[in-house]
């Protein structure tokens, strides 16, 4: 039934109990150990007070035997308070592990678009924040409300001895609760404002350190730090509303405890009579517990506080883990039949934003291994169309066909581990150069790793550096240089060994010697592989077997280098103007 009202109320959190499956033992202990302390609590006023009794009645055997029960109490809510504790951390943070765990992996699943509109500060903020909160929701609540049970059960013993009493002080706790539900409900959409403006933060502070080099190249730290506080202000806004109005709240809540506490002494000084050890003992009760008691007030508060706020964090977890479909790659099922022989745009067009087209009618076809060069200005849709190849995106309109099949009906390990782009800016991850490799193959060993780089011609530039390939080589690859980085991410394709490899701008830091050399690599892979290039130098499209020209998204020639010179205008004077910076061979 609970589970049944909550799944209607809380649908984001109650998706999030998957997670407890493989947690299954340790959150049932933890549930036995705290029902437990809490059990024994509620046994110990009445014994406590039974000690009261029998101290004034003189009973001495008694009051001894008593007292061994109570100490023996105290002892056993410390040990399962204790288990209770410890299975409470362990359970949380294991499921803090695998909910971050879930969320990273669906992440590298969503589609680029999704990933680059939300921004950093999206996404960090759900692998962490909202991630802890989330692991600790269904405890918290589990605990909040044993808690709830053996409050209510000192406040019923309370009554019984007296039942003024107990309906004063039930009186106070009702005041108090209200309190503490307007403050609570006031600070959940807070909450909300809160979240999302500290993820614009840390979208900015992320790009603050990811573009360091541009900030201090461009002496730009004034216009970036005014930024950073203007969006940071925004943030502090949210909390200063908040905090102002929960110190108010404390105010009055306090207030309304010390009302309570001098009522009750008031009452007991007026009403009780000194001899009569049972409602003393009432007071006194009160007294000791007056913390729990409080703290349940503030507990139950917290039960729809922790529901509310659990639903906010597990919305935003499943803004990732169910991501909408627009927002996540989709892949088909098919696999590639044996070895790519064919690709085919077939009519082909592409808008990364609505009504702008970016590739528009494109129409090719490779059959069987070569090289294919892909040529055409700045903007003219070269990238774009790798990026559609490897599935970054989908084609808007038209067909691309691997093999004669759609790629989209493609299986993502087959279309991802056959087709590769190599690209112009890599990324090198803050790791060893070796560690760098083997993230394109991790089953391979060291040999297979130097071959790569000897073909690559970065293998002597590795064992230069101080650890050689244990070297470890900034975020970003920022401690080694441009040409570098292009060099061992050549290596990774090796490595890779793909069956179709996309070359986008990928020798363009290299010197005429590198250069040469790589382009020799690629016509020696082209002999049983398909290999598409890219490239601002042009020496190496004498060498492709054909050269597409684009221009502004349309294919306007395509046909073998010697042919175009003759036949393409615009081919001929793009490389007109490259021989004249790029002297052929
Ligand atoms: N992620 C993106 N979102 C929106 N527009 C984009 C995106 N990537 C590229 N574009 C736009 O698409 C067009 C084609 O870009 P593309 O990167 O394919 O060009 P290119 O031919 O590779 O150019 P270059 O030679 O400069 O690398 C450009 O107008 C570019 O501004
Ligand atoms: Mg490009």
């Amino acid at each position: 039934m609970r589970s049944l009202r909550s799944a209607a109320k809380y649908p984001n959190l109650e998706s999030l109990r998957i997670f407890h499956k493989e947690h299954r033992a340790k959150i049932i202990l933890f549930g036995v150990f705290t029902t437990l302390s809490g059990v024994i609590a509620l046994a110990l006023p009445i014994f406590l007070s039974q000690v009261l009794i029998s101290l004034t009645g003189g009973d001495y055997d008694r009051l001894a035997y008593l007292s061994a029960i109570v100490f023996g109490l105290v002892g056993a809510i410390a040990l399962s308070g204790m288990a209770a504790e410890y299975y409470y951390t362990v359970t949380t943070n294991d499921l803090f592990l695998s909910i971050r765990r879930k969320i990273t992996y669906r992440t590298m699943s969503m589609n680029l678009s999704a990933v680059y509109e939300k921004g950093s500060g999206f996404f960090l903020e759900r692998m962490n924040e909202d991630s802890r909160e989330a692991s600790a929701v269904h405890l918290n609540i589990w605990r909040a409300v044993i808690s709830l049970v053996i409050n209510l059960g000192f406040i019923g013993y309370i009554t019984v001895l007296n039942v003024f009493l107990g309906l004063l002080f039930a009186a106070g706790l009702a005041l108090l609760m209200f309190l503490e539900y307007l403050r609570v409900s006031r600070l959940l959409e807070n909450m909300k404002k809160s979240k999302r403006a500290v993820e614009k933060v840390k979208t900015n502070e992320a790009e603050i350190l990811k573009g360091i080099k541009e900030i201090k190249g461009l002496n730009a730290k004034k216009p970036v730090i005014d930024k950073h506080t203007s969006i940071s202000s925004k943030y502090v806004d949210v909390k200063y509303e908040r905090e102002i109005y929960q110190k108010k709240m404390q105010n009055l809540i306090d207030v309304v405890k010390g009302g309570i506490d001098l009522s009750i002494i008031l009452f007991a000084a007026l009403y009780l009579l000194p001899n009569n050890m049972a409602e003393l003992a009432a007071v006194l009760i009160i007294y000791m517990y007056k913390g729990n008691i409080y703290g349940l007030i503030a507990g139950l508060a917290r039960i729809k506080d922790t529901y509310v706020n659990g639903e906010l964090a597990a919305k935003r977890i499943n803004d990732i883990i169910q991501a909408p479909a627009n927002e996540v790659d989709t892949f088909g099922d098919r696999p590639i039949d044996g070895k790519i022989e064919t690709i085919e745009f077939r009519d082909v067009s592409f808008e990364y934003s609505k009504g702008k087209k970016v590739l528009d009618g494109v129409s090719f076809k490779i059959d069987g291994a070569g090289v294919i060069g892909l040529v055409g200005k700045s903007g003219s849709g070269k990238s774009t169309i790798f990026s559609l190849l490897a599935r970054f995106y989908d084609a808007t309109g038209g067909r691309i066909l691997i093999n004669g099949e759609d790629v989209s009906s493609l299986a993502e390990d087959d279309v991802r581990g056959s087709i590769t782009p190599v690209l112009q800016d890599p990324y090198m991850f803050n790791d060893t150069v070796m560690n760098n490799l083997l993230f394109a193959r991790p089953d391979a060993d060291a040999e297979m790793v130097m071959e790569a780089c000897r073909a690559a011609r970065i293998h002597d530039e590795i064992t230069a550096m101080n650890d050689g390939y244990d070297t470890i080589i900034g975020e970003g690859g920022a401690t080694i240089s441009g040409g570098q980085k292009q060099r061992l991410e050549i290596a990774r394709i090796l490595l890779k060994d793909s069956e179709v490899m996309l070359f986008d701008e990928a020798t363009s830091a290299l010197d005429k010697n590198n250069l040469e050399q790589i382009n020799d690599l690629m016509i020696e892979l082209s002999k049983e592989r398909i290999i598409m290039v890219i490239a601002h130098r042009l020496s190496i499209m004498r060498r492709c077997d054909r050269v597409i020209v684009l221009d502004e998204g349309r294919i306007i020639a395509a046909a073998p280098h010697d042919e175009l010179i003759n036949t393409c205008e615009q081919y001929r004077e793009m490389f007109r103007k490259n021989a004249a910076v790029e002297p052929p061979k």
